[in-house]
């Protein structure tokens, strides 16, 4: 409540422009500079007594005070807006030959055979709006329509709290007296999934699909209320002047909006030629996934305006830009089925069988869908059209279920209900469960599902790295019980494997070699072959390094296994079971009586293939945790550091790469991806 018996109009003036400058500063420093300096509850109170005193003094409310940001009353429908100038769509192109055949265009109507100045931008998927500020006040925001009319979003754009609603000038400065600012709004994933979640527990239980679609959905309200509780955000990526001679390079004209006070990408660079935009579009990739916006490509263009004005348009694309497009993280498609999996522990995992949807760059037939309580959340039944989301190297998975289109009627298909079964799909032993969500076949050795999966992990490259002895190799050899524990690959004959379907006389040799080869294993590469519970590459090296034998190891209890670097009282337990069973011990004795030896291993054993280098990772891996890349790094001598600098030798980046990416492409130091990784340390390079 106001006080407002002792103030006078002059006072209230006086304390509204004070909260309206600290509540404008506390709004900046939050939006844009990410730093607030003081609580959200002392900014609420800043909030509350604004609006308290612009109820008192009706009168005294301007239209970019910052109480105007929480939402007029409704419209009761939208107002037609014709552009200044049409807002024109970008051109796309989808590979590196399409943006080498955009510059060889430019340069030919250029008559040049230098190639331009590039500001490269990223594309951000949301919602292209033009704002209008008249002497530095925002008196109109649009969206885009159909590029000559679009629709008047004013009262939703107010609320959007990183747009200014008064331009922020230096002193003496001029600013335009028209400027339209274009740009998209967009909604942060974090926002998007903070948002759902709450909507998930509401009555109706409905979400949006994705932060685009929430965004559209917001500014298409009438009532403003309800975009003021939405967490939208806008970045700007052009300005138009009517009477301002603007910059000479788009990047400097940006660089103009941003001391305005207009919210810029942090991931624009400026570059010169068609191939540092092709690296800036590859690095951009990589950080995708860690961005809290989505974006759907890089935007390449000239960066002289001059030069923009030269090129010209086309009726609806401008020539001096470009959409670089990434493959669609999304895509809509039908769960045909769903199966339960197997693992090499028995955990039991329900994947969904899809209709095949190109999406995230690859064709996508499979998605997991974790345990049973995700198909509970997803209210998933098979027939249903779901929306399937790859990003980055990320296994695909189910987003949301689109409701009201399940295909009834094939098969088993009528009720489409999901439950798990009581018995192994592959052995038929019980299932039971295990935890709160997990579900295990009771049938260890002899379930074959089981059998194959350790198997094929024992001949995996961290492991016993048996060449050619693929997931394939490993169905057909379990089939045809050839195969029923891991120490049963190295009593394999010649004739058995040529007996084999589609096995030449060549492919057994050649598989009888690598299997001879593999005799001579090391200690870590054992532990982890294994199939120990929750031992991973870099447990196995721990462990190995620490008991420095088997024998040691199998002797030690789990006080004695706590006490190694990284292995807890859970994983001590599966260590200690897994070396008490009879049918484990067997099968080492089996492994040792058929030639397979692993010296004892100290952690001084290294080698020395890199030594003296410094490496640095970033961004995920996919084949292994960057613990155990880091381990594998440093078993072979080079030390692996946390940042990049100018003595770091090489840089190993994943999807999800960030500022050590960057730095590293700035230094000029070597990057590799995960594949350059496992070829090093596979000894092919
Ligand atoms: S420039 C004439 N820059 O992509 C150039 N557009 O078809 C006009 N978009 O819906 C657009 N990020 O809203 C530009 N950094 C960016 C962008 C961007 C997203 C959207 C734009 C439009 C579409 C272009």
């Amino acid at each position: 409540m106001v006080d407002d018996n002792l103030l006078n109009e002059d006072q209230a003036v006086a304390e509204i422009n004070e909260l309206r400058r600290q509540i404008n500063h506390h709004n900046s420093l939050y939006h844009q500079f990410d730093s607030p300096e003081i609580p959200d509850a002392d900014y609420d109170r800043l909030f509350d007594r604004l609006l308290a005193l612009e109820k008192e003094f009706p009168e005294l409310v301007t239209p970019d005070s910052p109480s105007q940001r929480v939402g007029d009353a409704p419209l009761s429908s939208f107002e037609q807006v014709t552009h200044d100038t049409p807002m024109m769509s970008l051109a796309k192109v989808f590979d590196d030959q399409d943006l080498a055949d955009f510059e060889a265009r430019i340069l030919k109507r250029l008559d040049d055979d230098e190639p331009p100045t590039y500001n490269c931008e990223p594309k951000i998927d949301g919602v292209a709006v033009s704002l209008l500020y008249v002497d530095g006040l925002l008196v109109r925001a649009a969206t885009r329509g159909d590029g000559v009319t679009g629709e008047d979003i004013t009262h939703n754009v107010k609320t959007i709290k990183n747009i200014p609603l008064r331009l922020q000038a230096s002193d003496g400065e001029r600013i335009p007296a028209r400027l339209e600012v274009r740009g998209e709004i967009y909604m942060s994933r974090s926002g998007f999934a903070a948002m759902n979640d709450e909507a998930s527990r509401s009555e109706d239980g409905r979400v949006f699909v994705n932060p685009r679609n929430a965004a559209a959905g917001t500014l298409r309200q009438l009532d403003p209320r309800i975009a003021a509780k939405r967490p939208l955000s806008f970045f700007a990526y052009s300005a138009h002047f009517s009477d301002f001679r603007g910059p000479e390079y788009h990047s400097e004209t940006l660089a103009l909006l941003g001391q305005w006070g207009l919210p810029l990408n942090p991931e624009r660079a400026v570059v010169t030629g068609y191939e540092a935009c092709l690296a800036y579009a590859r690095n951009l990739l990589l950080k995708r996934p860690n961005l809290d916006y989505e974006i759907d490509g890089a935007v390449i263009k000239v960066d002289n305006i001059r030069l923009q004005l030269e090129l010209g348009s086309n009726a609806r694309t401008p020539r001096w830009a470009m959409a670089y497009k990434f493959p669609a993280e999304e895509a809509s498609t039908v769960v045909r089925d769903v199966e339960f999996q197997v693992g090499r522990t028995g955990t039991i995992t329900p994947v969904a069988r899809l209709e095949p949807v190109f999406v995230g760059g690859v064709t996508v037939s499979n998605a997991t869908l974790h345990n049973m309580d995700e198909i509970e959340r997803l209210g998933l039944h098979i027939g249903d059209r779901v929306i399937i989301r790859r990003a980055g190297d990320v296994i695909p998975k189910i987003v949301s279920v689109i409701k009201g289109t399940a295909i009834k009627g094939t098969e088993d298909i009528s009720s489409g209900r999901i439950t798990m079964p009581d018995h192994c799909p592959a052995c038929q032993s019980p299932v039971e469960k295990d935890g709160e969500v997990l579900y295990r076949c009771t049938g260890g050795l002899i379930c074959p599902a089981q059998r194959k999966e350790s198997l094929r992990h024992f001949c995996s490259r961290a492991a016993l790295d048996i060449e050619g002895l693929g997931e394939k190799l490993v169905e057909q050899l379990v089939d045809a019980d050839l195969v029923h524990t891991v120490a049963d690959v190295f009593i394999l004959t010649r004739e058995q494997l040529i007996s084999l379907e589609r096995m030449g006389e060549k492919s057994a040799d050649n598989l009888i070699n690598a299997i001879e080869k593999s005799k001579a294993t090391t200690l870590p590469r054992l532990l982890f072959g294994l199939g120990i519970r929750e031992v991973g590459e870099a447990t196995a090296l721990a462990l190995a390094s620490h008991f420095g034998s088997l024998d040691k190891l199998m002797e030690a209890d789990e006080d004695a296994l706590v006490k190694v670097a990284d292995v807890g009282p859970i994983m001590a337990a599966h260590i200690a079971h897994f070396f008490g069973n009879q049918e484990n011990d067997k099968v080492i004795a089996d492994l040792r009586s058929r030639g397979v030896t692993w010296p004892e291993h100290s952690a001084q054993t290294v080698s020395d293939k890199l030594s003296g280098q410094t490496w640095v990772i970033t961004g995920t891996l996919e084949s292994m945790t960057r613990d155990e890349a880091r381990s594998r790094l440093q078993a072979l001598g080079a030390k692996v550091a946390g940042s990049v600098s100018k003595k770091t030798t090489a840089v190993v980046a994943g999807p999800g790469a960030g500022s050590k990416l960057d730095k590293a492409v700035e230094l000029g130091v070597a990057v590799i991806d995960e594949q350059g990784l496992i070829d090093l340390l596979n000894g092919d390079q």
